[in-house]
C-alpha cells in the first residue's frame, strides 16, 4: 500500500470533503474498534481511497493529540463516529501549514464539510451544533489546547503510552526521534530486478519519464514522490518490485560472502518480497513457507510476476516434522511476525491495535520458529533472523537468549537494531548512477542477526 498521504488533492472532482470526512471516520473508527486499516480501507469504494486512506493516514498519526482534544472538550464521550469525525476533522485543523505531505483545507470549508459529513453517516441532526461548537472552539482555542496536551504522553507523541515508555527504554539515546519518524510518511522505494536490468538502465528510464529518483543499497531507488505501481515501466513484467530499503538488505546479508549456498529455506516468506530477492541474487533452490494459505499464494503470484521459481508451501514453519524432507538447509532466513513496531510510518494503525501482551506473545513465537529452525541448518550454514521491530525484546534481547541457549550458535557481522527514519542508517554507498541527490528520507526500523553454525 504505497502511503498516498499527498494525494488528498489526487480525488475526483465529484467527491465532497464531507464524503470524504465520512469515510475516513469510518476508517478511524474501524482501527479503534480493534480492525486492521488495510482490511477496512479494501471496503472504502474504490473511487474515494486514495483521498480517504491520505486523511485517514493524517488523522491515525494525530490520534493521541485529538484523543486528548475531544476528551477536553465533551462532558460526556460522543457515540464513535462523531469522535471518529471529530477527531479527523481536528487533525486536519492541526495540519503542518508548511509540510507538502499533509492535506491542508481552509478552518471554515472544515468546520462545514465536518457538519455536513454528519448526515452522510447518518447521525441525528442535533449533534451537529455540538461538532460545530467543538470545532470552532478548537480554531479559537488552539494553542491554549495545544500547549495542554503537548503535557500528555499519549497526545505528545501520539503513540500509546505503555509504546513510548518501551521506545524510551530500549533506545534512551534515539527514542524521540524514532516516535517522530513514525509520524512522518514513509518514501516508496524499488528493487530493480536484476535478473531483467541493471539500476542504472531503470533508472534511466525512471529519468526520461520525468520520475525522481535517487539509488539506495545495492538494487533500490527511493522515488521522490509516491505513485501507483501500474504507472512504473515494466511492472507488470517484472521489472521492479517495491520494498524497503531496510528490507533490501537481507539477501545480501545472507548470500554475501557465504559459499556454497544452494538450498534455501526462507520460514516466513509472504507475501514473498525477500524470497524474490533472494532468487534475483543467486542461482539457487528456495522453499519458501507461510503458515497462511492466502498469503502464500500471495508469494506465488509475486513470483510470477518477477518470472522467478521457488518451491511455495502453506504450513507451520515450527513444526518442521510437517514439511521437511530432512536434507539440511545451506542456509536459512527467518524473517519473524512481530509486533510491526518498526514499520508504523507505513502502518499507522499499528500503534492503536497493539496491546501491550501482544509482545511477549510474539517474542515467544519467535523463539520456538528460532529453536524449531536451527536443527535443519548444515554446519557452515548461515541462518539470518529479521523482524520489522523496533523493540529490543523482538531482536537482541531474542537473539542474546537464543545464544545462551544454543552453544553451537555464533554471530557474524550484522546492522543489528536499524531506526526509523535516522539519518545515516541508510546505505548510499553507490551514487554513481549520477541520478538524484542521494537524500534518502531512511530506512524502516528493523533488526537483523545473522547466526552461524560452526563447520564440524
Ligand atoms: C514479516 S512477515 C514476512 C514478510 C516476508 N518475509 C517478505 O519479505 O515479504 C511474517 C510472515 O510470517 C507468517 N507466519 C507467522 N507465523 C508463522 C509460522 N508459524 N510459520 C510460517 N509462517 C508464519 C505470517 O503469515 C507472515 O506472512
Amino acid at each position: 500500500m504505497p502511503d498516498s498521504s499527498a494525494a488528498a488533492d489526487k480525488t475526483p472532482h465529484n467527491v465532497s470533503l464531507a464524503e470524504q470526512l465520512a469515510w475516513a471516520s469510518r476508517m478511524v473508527q474501524a482501527v479503534q474498534a480493534g480492525r486492521s486499516l488495510t482490511e477496512a480501507l479494501g471496503q472504502t469504494p474504490s473511487r474515494l481511497r486514495p483521498g480517504v486512506q491520505a486523511l485517514t493516514f493524517h488523522a491515525l498519526r494525530h490520534l493521541g493529540l485529538t484523543q486528548a482534544i475531544v476528551g477536553r472538550l465533551s462532558r460526556r464521550s460522543p457515540a464513535p463516529p462523531v469522535k471518529a469525525l471529530l477527531q479527523v476533522a481536528i487533525s486536519l485543523l492541526w495540519a503542518d501549514p508548511s509540510s507538502s505531505e499533509s492535506p491542508r483545507y481552509a478552518a471554515h470549508t472544515l468546520v462545514d464539510q465536518a457538519v455536513t459529513a454528519l448526515k452522510v453517516l447518518k447521525q441525528p441532526v442535533v449533534v451537529a451544533g455540538f461538532v460545530n461548537a467543538c470545532l470552532r472552539r478548537c480554531i479559537r482555542e488552539r494553542q491554549a489546547l495545544n500547549d495542554w496536551a503537548n503535557e500528555q504522553t499519549e497526545a505528545r507523541w501520539n503513540h500509546p503510552a505503555w509504546w513510548v515508555e518501551r521506545v524510551r527504554s530500549d533506545h534512551p539515546d534515539h527514542w524521540q526521534a524514532v516516535l517522530e519518524a513514525d509520524r512522518v510518511p514513509a518514501p516508496m522505494v524499488l528493487r530493480v530486478n536484476a535478473r531483467r536490468q541493471t539500476r542504472a538502465a531503470y533508472s534511466a528510464q525512471l529519468a526520461a519519464m520525468g520520475i525522481d529518483a535517487c539509488p539506495v543499497g545495492d538494487v533500490g531507488l527511493e522515488l521522490a514522490h509516491a505513485l501507483p505501481v501500474e504507472q512504473l515501466p515494466g511492472w507488470q513484467e517484472g521489472a521492479v518490485s517495491v520494498q524497503d530499503t531496510a528490507a533490501q538488505m537481507a539477501a545480501p546479508l545472507l548470500l554475501d560472502g557465504a559459499s556454497g549456498v544452494r538450498r534455501v529455506l526462507d520460514a516466513c516468506a509472504a507475501p514473498g518480497g525477500k524470497t524474490a530477492h533472494l532468487l534475483e541474487r543467486a542461482d539457487l533452490e528456495v522453499l519458501a513457507i507461510d503458515q497462511d494459505p492466502a498469503r502464500a499464494q500471495r508469494i506465488r503470484d509475486n513470483l510470477a510476476r518477477l518470472r522467478l521459481e521457488a518451491t511455495v508451501m502453506a504450513a507451520d514453519a515450527g513444526q518442521p516434522h510437517s514439511w521437511w524432507d530432512g536434507k539440511p538447509f545451506d542456509a536459512i532466513l527467518l524473517d519473524a511476525p512481530c509486533t510491526a513496531s518498526g514499520i508504523v510510518r507505513r502502518h499507522p494503525d499499528v500503534p492503536w491495535l497493539r496491546r501491550p501482551g501482544d509482545v511477549e506473545q510474539l517474542v515467544q513465537q519467535q523463539a520456538r520458529l528460532l529453536n524449531a529452525l536451527w536443527p535443519l541448518l548444515r554446519p557452515g550454514g548461515r541462518l539470518l533472523y529479521a523482524t520489522c521491530s523496533v523493540f529490543k525484546a523482538e531482536g537482541s534481547e531474542q537473539i542474546l537468549a537464543f545464544l545462551a541457549t544454543h552453544a553451537d550458535a555464533r554471530t557474524l557481522p550484522a546492522p543489528g537494531h536499524l531506526l526509523p527514519g535516522l539519518a545515516g542508517q541508510t546505505d548510499t554507498r553507490e551514487p554513481a548512477d549520477g541520478i538524484g541527490d542521494n537524500a534518502t528520507r531512511g530506512t524502516d526500523g528493523f533488526f537483523y542477526a545473522l547466526l552461524v553454525k560452526p563447520a564440524a
